[in-house]
């Protein structure tokens, strides 16, 4: 059955909430049969496009991606990222997201917080679009990659961030690169979930590029476990089909009409 926003919602405290990115409809078919959320998010600028950072992805590029995904996903919470400078003001954020929405049939968008941008949250839930909010270290605004939270001005402001988000109507809320101590005031402090991504055990649910954690993205930071080295196995495998060809071992007669 399919886990709807509510059910997300709902499993705070009680199941860690399994989460991951996808951009292809082969990688969701996969993801979906674990996890809660799949998420079109916008590393794919970094990650599969080798961009030099995630501002650049347009909405078409995220929207076509999304579309393929969504032919894969049938059971998990399927979350679109809003992509850098297309939810400015409320009026943008709207068209933009009911785009998505028409499109690609998801049943919610994040959106990067910037310290600023929470009434952008309560008029897209108003109007009826699900968000899943994001703090910390939030790549669309912060260029150099420092971990959040780890001072007590900085926890504070994390904190009523978190809770600003919370009352824009947020459904959950994505903790990037927190202090462990900050990530788990936090999700002690809020009601919707905490998704972390480098924030600890103490978040409730995790998310991970999947790309990284198959090792196909070359982007291994501290909070990354690497559960398969895809690039070896990769160029073990092309390797092995360049051997071939050059040796006239392949195509077989099996292989040949
Ligand atoms: O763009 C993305 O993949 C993300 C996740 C890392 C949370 O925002």
């Amino acid at each position: 059955m399919k886990k709807k926003i509510f059910d997300i919602k709902n499993l705070k405290s009680r199941k860690k909430l399994v989460c991951l990115t996808a951009y292809s409809k082969p990688i969701s078919k996969i993801l979906d049969k674990y996890c809660d959320v799949i998420l079109v998010g916008d590393s794919i600028a970094t990650a599969f496009y080798g961009m030099k950072n995630t501002r650049s992805i347009s909405l078409e590029t995220i929207i076509n991606h999304s579309i393929a995904v969504s032919k894969g996903v049938k059971k998990s919470t399927f979350v679109v990222d809003m992509p850098f400078n297309t939810y400015k003001n409320s009026k943008q954020a709207k068209k933009n997201a009911r785009k998505i929405f028409k499109k690609t049939h998801c049943d919610a968008v994040k959106i990067e917080s910037n310290g600023k941008n929470f009434h952008i949250i309560t008029n897209l839930v108003k109007s009826g679009f699900p968000v899943m909010g994001h703090i910390g270290f939030t790549p669309q605004y912060k260029k150099n990659f420092t971990p959040q939270g780890q001072g007590q001005k900085q926890e504070q402001k994390l904190i009523e961030e978190s809770k600003k988000i919370e009352k824009a109507g947020a459904f959950s809320l994505v903790l990037e690169c927190i202090a462990e101590k900050t990530a788990k005031k936090i999700t002690k402090l809020i009601k919707i979930p905490t998704i972390g991504i480098g924030s600890s055990k103490f978040c409730d649910g995790q998310i991970l590029v999947t790309d990284d954690l198959i090792g196909l993205s070359g982007f291994y930071p501290k909070f990354i476990k690497k559960y398969l080295n895809l690039q070896k196995i990769l160029s073990e495998a092309i390797k092995k089909f360049k051997n071939d060809v050059r040796r006239n071992k392949f195509p077989k007669r099996t292989n040949t009409y």
